[in-house]
């Protein structure tokens, strides 16, 4: 185990910007972090640097072997350190037994995955397990807070079965605090927050994770403190705004392409103005991931539920999936009928910086160019596990470069930085035939048409 390295969040922290600080000792609290995923272990570890003494629960059993031995079982840059570091230092402890580690702790956050379930709503069973077994367990004056991206109404929920075990929010408050963590970017995202969302109806419970922010936090950031179903609300809204940025994006892509006018530039233009912004500007071959799907499919379930047909959110889903099909169209547009064709592809993971590939927009577009006959080769640096379970029909190439040999075409699905750098000339004379389609922009029509490739790119002219 590496020995630690500034272990301890420097002793400068701000005032909460918009709040007077709650009084007292700035001393860390005892908390406990149900759920060893990608929020839950990034939550435990960010905590514990900021000098709490966490203990995050995980019920797999390899998962927990692994995590205990110092290791992250997925990708994703700098939580593996921060998590040694934490442990080293002793702030950081990780258990399977839900009774005995939330036993004396004072504030229990609930990072169980709410993945969606076959009707499209979010599936809330790991959540009601451990809300179960903590309406036994949970004592008069720890605070539950949850960080699950959970639909609007739950926290109510909640609050319902513990009054139910005799628990009334007067002694075990529950609040909202949702995690706004980018996959890839996760730890930075953690320390450097465009905001901090807390939700509920008790001022003690509410002050008190403000603390628990506030302990680390080196640089201002704005607190949003609201009710329960608000901060619930706050999460899928932004989400689901974000999803509807990128489609627009990718539709306006889409016209440039047969317009002659490079979307890249009238991104840039776009983002100047301070209303729309820069972000999320950025076409490709589709929004993917863990989140925005699921939460796009759970806020138009709940407007279904309530009678709000949310027709700007469906049709993002619609031009999302078409998208899909557009990546597909290109390929044939350039190698002809896809049967028996050979095609090359880079990134399989839904973005690059992770090697995720749940709901990766790779996979319906993988499957779609089988469907039509071709075969696949793949590369990624980082999913490689991940794909020979998901896409066990394809080849997965020990390095990019061996996707070229006897392919009809190269397909860029993912944004990985290295796929700039790569010897594109001699891949493409290895190539059967010297089509490219980057879905991602990473390369320029300029320098595909130098190495001689037949060129689409998501908008570029
Ligand atoms: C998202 C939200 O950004 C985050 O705030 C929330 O907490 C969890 O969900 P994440 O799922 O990690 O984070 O991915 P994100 O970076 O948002 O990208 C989502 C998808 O959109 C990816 O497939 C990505 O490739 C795509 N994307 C993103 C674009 O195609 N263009 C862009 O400009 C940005």
């Amino acid at each position: 185990m590496t020995s630690p390295k500034n272990p301890l969040p420097d002793p400068a922290y701000h005032a909460i910007q918009g709040h007077s600080p709650i009084s007292g000792p700035l001393v860390g609290v005892n908390i406990c972090v149900i759920g060893g995923g990608f929020v839950g272990l990034v939550t435990a570890a960010g905590f514990a640097q900021f000098g709490h003494k966490v203990v995050c629960l995980e019920n797999d059993s390899a998962r927990l072997a692994e995590l205990q031995a110092g290791r992250v079982p997925f990708f994703e840059r700098d939580l593996e350190e921060l998590i040694r570091n934490n442990m080293h230092c002793n702030r950081l402890s990780f258990s399977k037994d839900l009774e005995e580690a939330v036993d004396g702790q004072e504030a229990i956050f609930i990072t169980v995955g709410t993945p969606p379930s076959s009707s499209g709503r979010a599936d809330l069973g790991a959540l009601h397990e451990v809300i179960e077994v903590l309406s036994r367990s949970v004592q008069t004056g720890q605070i539950i807070v949850l960080k699950s991206t959970v639909p609007i109404g739950t926290a109510s929920r909640v609050k319902e079965i513990l009054a139910s075990n005799g628990y009334g929010d007067r002694t075990v408050p529950v609040v909202n605090n949702p995690e706004f963590l980018r996959e890839g970017t996760a730890v930075y995202d953690f320390f450097h927050p465009q905001r901090i969302v807390i939700g509920g109806d008790s001022p003690d419970a509410i002050e008190y994770v403000k603390h628990i922010y506030r302990l680390g936090m080196t640089h201002p950031v704005p607190i949003v403190v609201t009710n329960n179903a608000t901060a619930e609300m706050i999460k899928y809204a932004s989400n689901v705004f974000l999803a509807t940025k990128i489609g627009f994006v990718n539709e306006l892509a889409g016209l440039c392409d047969q317009v002659g006018v490079n979307v890249l530039e009238v991104a840039h233009a776009m983002g100047l103005d301070p209303r729309i912004g820069p972000d999320f500007l950025n076409p490709g071959p589709g929004w993917g991931g863990s989140c925005l799907p699921k939460d796009i499919s759970e806020f138009i379930g709940q407007g279904q539920s309530h009678g709000v047909q949310l027709h700007i959110a469906r049709a993002v889903v619609e031009a999302n999936h078409r998208q899909f099909e557009s990546v597909v169209d290109k390929v044939r547009k350039l190698v002809g009928e896809l049967d028996g064709k050979q095609i090359g592809v880079l990134g399989l993971s839904f973005k690059a910086g992770t090697s995720d590939m749940r709901g990766s927009p790779t996979i319906p577009i993988i499957s779609m160019l089988l469907e039509a006959g071709a075969t696949i080769k793949a590369f990624d640096p980082a999913a490689s596990r991940e794909a020979a379970q998901l896409l066990p029909m394809i080849e997965i190439t020990p390095q990019a470069s061996d996707v070229a040999p006897d392919s009809d075409c190269i397909v860029i699905l993912t944004e990985w930085p290295e796929f700039q750098l790569l010897d594109w000339w001699s891949m493409a004379e290895r190539m059967r035939h010297r089509n490219l389609v980057d879905c991602r922009n990473l390369l320029s029509p300029e320098v595909a048409h130098h190495y001689g490739f037949k060129y689409l790119s998501t908008g570029q002219v």
